[in-house]
């Protein structure tokens, strides 16, 4: 039974509780708001969301005008005086009890509120404190961001302070990557391909390289970056993830439940990432920007080889690569198989290059699968042949990551979520660099990192 269709609202699985009808996004002011929120709001104006009221919190002096011009400005030109009516701004200090009465207060006629913890690490617990002294604590939804704690234990002592005041079922942990179509995609391409099941393990594929790299710095958050990096950032949530989508066993279809225990499971067969496996990096200038220490030795790029120590994966070379301010933005998986054992008949052939299977998950999805060919007869043997996805491959106007995660919430469907103990076993991986490792060599903005 669906609890809620207003007019607009996207297809997708009946929604088994009330839709919210209010949201609350705490950090509205920061870096987050200004690049997704507003936006993915705002997209969503056309899928039911015309008449969700929105209150920003956050620490700074704000006004109501003030929020509303920095969704104008978010959305650019785009904006109607509807959209940003909707919003609302409330100053107050996360670990203040007046803030959460306040709150409490304007949301009193809703009866289910999507809260959307969009804050650091270091006052969230303050702010589910808050949230849970107060009767929101029983209609209340809550989106938490990454970074999940800022290690193993900071994760599980966050998962023991939200479980201690919500229900599990409550608490929904957004890595925004999980609802790219891109990453959802990889399911669909193993799962749905034969030929791909077939030779889809260690048998057969030689190594494995999982990039996302970006061509811009941390300007404007290195508030949030400098105390992070890009292990924590990105590697132990995005990169991870895109590696569970590869390698984790088929789920039993429909079950969110198998999906986690499958997600878990992959997680556990990794080897945690040592030292000598690692090179961490950070571009010159980086401690020249606003907002980072002088001395500061974050990680601006990571690259990591890593073992899967599972009957599948036993045998496959795979590679992490994450990084800012490198040569471009580009996200994706580089499939090299093992050697061909067959022999082209050209003696100046006799090992042909392997094939190769790479997934372009962003900017532009793509699809490449290099094979091999007779070559012109002048020059016996073989030559690539590239079968590439056409330009209309994924080509459409799905909503974007972010829109989608707001709506799942609102609808509370918990599919594309991972559970606490998902996350937990990702921060297993990482543990043991994250307390101790080497320093990060020094590399130019615009190239592929340190050499
Ligand atoms: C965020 C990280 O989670 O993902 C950022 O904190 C990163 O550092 C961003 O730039 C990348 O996401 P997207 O969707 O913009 O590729």
């Amino acid at each position: 039974m669906s609890t809620t269709s207003p007019a607009g609202a996207r297809p997708g699985p009946d929604a088994v509780e009330p839709a919210c009808t209010a949201l609350v996004v705490f950090g509205i002011t920061g870096d987050l708001a200004r690049k997704k929120t507003f936006a993915a709001l705002h997209e969503l104006q056309h899928f039911g969301w015309a008449g969700v009221p929105v209150i920003g919190v956050g620490r700074s002096a704000w006004t109501d005008d003030d929020i509303r011009a920095a969704a104008a400005d978010a959305v650019g030109g785009d904006a109607d005086t509807a959209f940003l009516e909707r919003f609302s701004y409330v100053r107050g200090d996360y670990t203040d009890a007046a803030l959460y009465r306040r709150l409490e207060r304007a949301l009193a006629e809703h009866p289910a509120v999507l809260c959307y913890l969009a804050v650091p690490p270091t006052v969230f617990e303050d702010v589910v404190v808050g949230l849970a002294a107060t009767d929101l604590r029983d209609r209340v939804r809550l989106m938490i961001e990454k970074p999940f704690g800022t290690d193993l234990r900071s994760a599980e002592r966050l998962q023991a302070r939200l479980t201690a005041h919500f229900d599990e079922r409550c608490v929904y942990a957004v890595d925004h990557y999980l609802q790219k179509e891109a990453v959802q995609n990889i399911s669909v391409v193993r799962f749905a391909n034969r030929i791909l099941e077939a030779v889809w393990s260690a048998a057969h594929i030689d190594s494995i390289i999982v990039t996302m790299a970006e061509s811009f710095g941390v300007e404007g958050r290195a508030g949030f970056f400098d105390h992070a990096g890009t292990l924590r950032d990105v590697v132990q949530s995005h990169v991870l993830q895109i590696v569970v989508g590869l390698a984790m066993e088929p789920p039993t279809p429909g079950s969110t439940d198998d999906v986690n225990e499958r997600r878990c499971e992959l997680l556990a067969a990794i080897a945690p990432l040592q030292p000598a496996d690692v090179v961490f990096g950070q571009y010159d200038g980086y401690t020249s920007q606003e907002g980072v220490d002088a001395d500061s030795t974050t990680d601006t790029y990571v690259r990591a080889r890593l073992t899967i120590d599972n009957p599948r994966w036993r045998g496959t070379a795979w590679t992490l690569v994450a990084g800012k301010a490198l040569a471009e933005t580009c996200t994706s998986v580089e499939i090299t198989f093992r050697a061909a054992s067959g022999h082209t008949g050209a003696d100046d052939d006799p090992a042909p290059a392997p094939n190769r299977f790479v997934l372009v998950l962003s900017p532009e999805e793509s699809i490449t699968l290099s094979l091999r060919a007779r070559s012109s007869s002048v020059a016996l043997g073989s030559t690539g042949a590239d079968m590439v996805s056409d330009a209309s491959y994924r080509a459409g106007d799905a909503l974007s990551p972010y829109a989608r995660v707001f709506d799942d919430v609102r609808r509370g469907d918990h599919t594309p979520f991972t559970r606490f103990d998902v996350v937990e076993a990702a921060w297993r991986v990482v543990q043991p660099l994250l307390e101790r490792r080497a320093p990060p060599r020094p590399y130019r903005r615009g190239t592929w990192g340190p050499t």
